[in-house]
């Protein structure tokens, strides 16, 4: 029998923008009796072979939430941590992805960050501004709401009458990409919290209880194997 992993390398029905909400690292941790930062930790490695996983798929854009416009309401000491971890990421993996052309873009409230990530996100930036393989979106101080108003006051500031909806996109963070096709939530819980808010009009949405940190090649293979039967009418017949 053909696995989902066989089925989904058949496929002509694949996402072109995948995107997801990591949730389930703190419980993860708690599970094996570790500290939250450690799950948040391991959740960096699922992030890695996700990537490697949809650059093999043919996904062409994955956006992930790895640090929302609410989460600085968590403890102090686990905000440093996510900070410090992405600081991390930015600065060790940076040679890795640029190699495997994948081109970095932060989306968020960026400059509302902490100075030296700021500098490393443009860094990231600039280094993989060329590379095609894989748009990766990493959402951090994001919220979709925010996204929204921040488009408003910018057209606002503009002085524009009235806009339709192939306009007002412009003035979001994603500017020239398409809109997510299938947006997948880890962590069992049954919401958005947030996330993509205008861009998920017509996403197709998959919810699993597998917590992030244990997200597996055959999980992610299963969640776009059944994606491909998805009928996507956009409220046509
Ligand atoms: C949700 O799990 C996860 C987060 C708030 C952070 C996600 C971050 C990563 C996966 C790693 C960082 C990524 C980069 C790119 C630096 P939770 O803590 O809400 O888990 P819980 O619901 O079980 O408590």
């Amino acid at each position: 029998m053909k696995s989902d992993i066989d089925k989904v390398k058949g496929s002509n029905n694949i996402p072109n923008h995948l995107a997801i909400i990591m949730d389930g690292n703190g419980r993860w941790a708690l599970k094996h009796n570790y500290s939250r930062t450690n799950g948040h930790k391991k959740g960096i490695e699922t992030l890695r072979n996700v990537i490697t996983e949809c650059i093999e798929i043919g996904v062409k854009i994955l956006t992930v939430y790895a640090f929302s416009t609410e989460n600085w309401k968590r403890p102090k000491e686990e905000v440093e941590f996510l900070m410090t971890l992405l600081l991390y990421y930015l600065r060790n993996e940076i040679e890795e992805l640029n190699k495997n052309k994948i081109k970095l873009n932060f989306i968020g409230r960026i400059n509302e960050l902490p100075k030296n990530i700021v500098e490393e996100i443009n860094r990231a930036q600039k280094l993989t501004e060329e590379n095609n393989r894989l748009i990766l979106n990493i959402a951090v101080n994001y919220g979709g709401r925010a996204e929204i108003i921040d488009a408003v006051n910018r057209i606002i500031s503009l002085k524009l009458n009235s806009i339709d909806e192939n306009e007002f996109k412009d003035y979001l963070y994603f500017k020239n990409q398409p809109y997510p096709d299938l947006i997948i939530r880890t962590g069992g819980e049954m919401r958005i919290s947030n996330f993509l808010l205008w861009e998920m009009a017509y996403s197709e949405l998959y919810f699993t209880n597998v917590l992030w940190p244990d997200f597996s090649k055959e999980d992610l293979y299963k969640a776009i194997y059944e994606y491909s039967f998805r009928e996507r009418r956009y409220g046509g017949l």
